[in-house]
């Protein structure tokens, strides 16, 4: 029988560079889409998807995080003084159970590969979930849960994938694909950030994957990548010739990159439409923005 997934890992070491100057003194991760801060959505897919444990690799300067994770006394205090029973239960989506989440330092930016390895002692012999922040994903059904259904008949490596325009591909990893089974594609090749003239396609990995504990190993001992960077990636193309247990899988939902400023404002736009308590106001005002371009054209 596949083992079930229960522990997730979450790289956020990076310094968010592309959001300066905000990232100066908040994690990017607690940069808020409408009023939830980006680790907020994949808390929620993740423990949709059965997730427990929760194991963040931080780095310096993000300890807002662990904040944001903890229980906050004197606020809760005041809330139900005031009587404010809706908003403490929003706040109950910030809260872990005692010991289901672990923070680990990356020292050294080395590389998404090396940030996950950093947690290989908490994974121990079981397989996981890595979920990168950056990737927010709009569906019926959560993403991971939909990765850890197909998990649970194939077992093995499952990597999120989705077609990304040729111009772009370059930006990520890209699969080089078999045999299509429904969502799930068997994956012959993978490589990270290729020159255009050697991408295998324009498939790209998104920042959803359920890996076997072996992906570690592979990580003990490949070499830095791309952007001279231990890479993911690398690691799981290494399962490929050892196991050939590595699968694609073309999730159900919209996709946005919360790592670009447009795409931040895209999944802005697209959070804060689809809230009942906004939908009215905000779509009445986006429409006169839209109206106000086509007029000056
Ligand atoms: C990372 C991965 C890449 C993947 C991408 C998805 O790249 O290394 O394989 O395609 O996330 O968002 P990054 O965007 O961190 O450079």
């Amino acid at each position: 029988m596949v083992k079930k997934v229960t522990k997730a890992i979450f790289p956020v070491a990076g310094l968010g560079t592309r959001f300066l100057p905000a990232t100066k003194s908040i994690p990017k991760e607690i940069m808020t889409l409408v009023d939830r801060p980006l680790i907020q959505y994949a808390i929620d897919e993740a423990r949709a998807a059965g997730i427990k444990e929760f194991i963040f690799v931080t780095s310096r300067g993000k300890s807002a995080l662990e904040d944001y994770f903890d229980s906050a006394p004197q606020l809760e205090a005041e809330l139900r003084k005031k009587g404010k029973d809706d908003l403490l239960d929003i706040l109950k989506t910030t809260t872990m159970d005692s010991g289901a989440i672990a923070y680990i330092r990356q020292q050294k930016p080395l590389g998404l590969g090396h940030a996950v390895w950093c947690a290989r002692r908490l994974i121990g012999n079981e397989p996981f979930a890595v979920m990168l922040p950056d990737d927010v994903i709009a569906g019926d059904v959560p993403c991971l849960a939909q990765m850890v259904e197909a998990h649970a008949e194939t077992g093995g490596n499952i990597v999120a994938a989705m077609e990304v325009p040729r111009e772009k591909a370059s930006a990520y990893g890209l699969l080089d694909v078999g045999e299509e089974n429904g969502p799930l594609l068997s994956v012959k090749g993978m490589v990270e950030k290729p020159r255009p003239e050697d991408a295998p396609s324009n498939l790209a990995v998104i920042g959803r994957y359920i890996l076997t504990p072996n992906i570690m190993k592979n990580l003990n001992r490949i070499k830095a990548g791309s952007g001279g960077e231990v890479q993911l990636t690398d690691a799981i193309a290494a399962e490929i010739a050892i196991s050939d247990d590595v699968y694609g899988y073309r999730f159900r939902g919209h996709r946005f990159d919360c790592g670009s400023k447009a795409g931040f404002l895209q999944a802005t736009v697209a959070f804060g439409l689809a809230r009942e308590d906004l939908r009215d106001e905000f779509s009445e005002y986006i429409r006169s923005v839209a109206a106000q371009e086509t007029a000056a054209e």
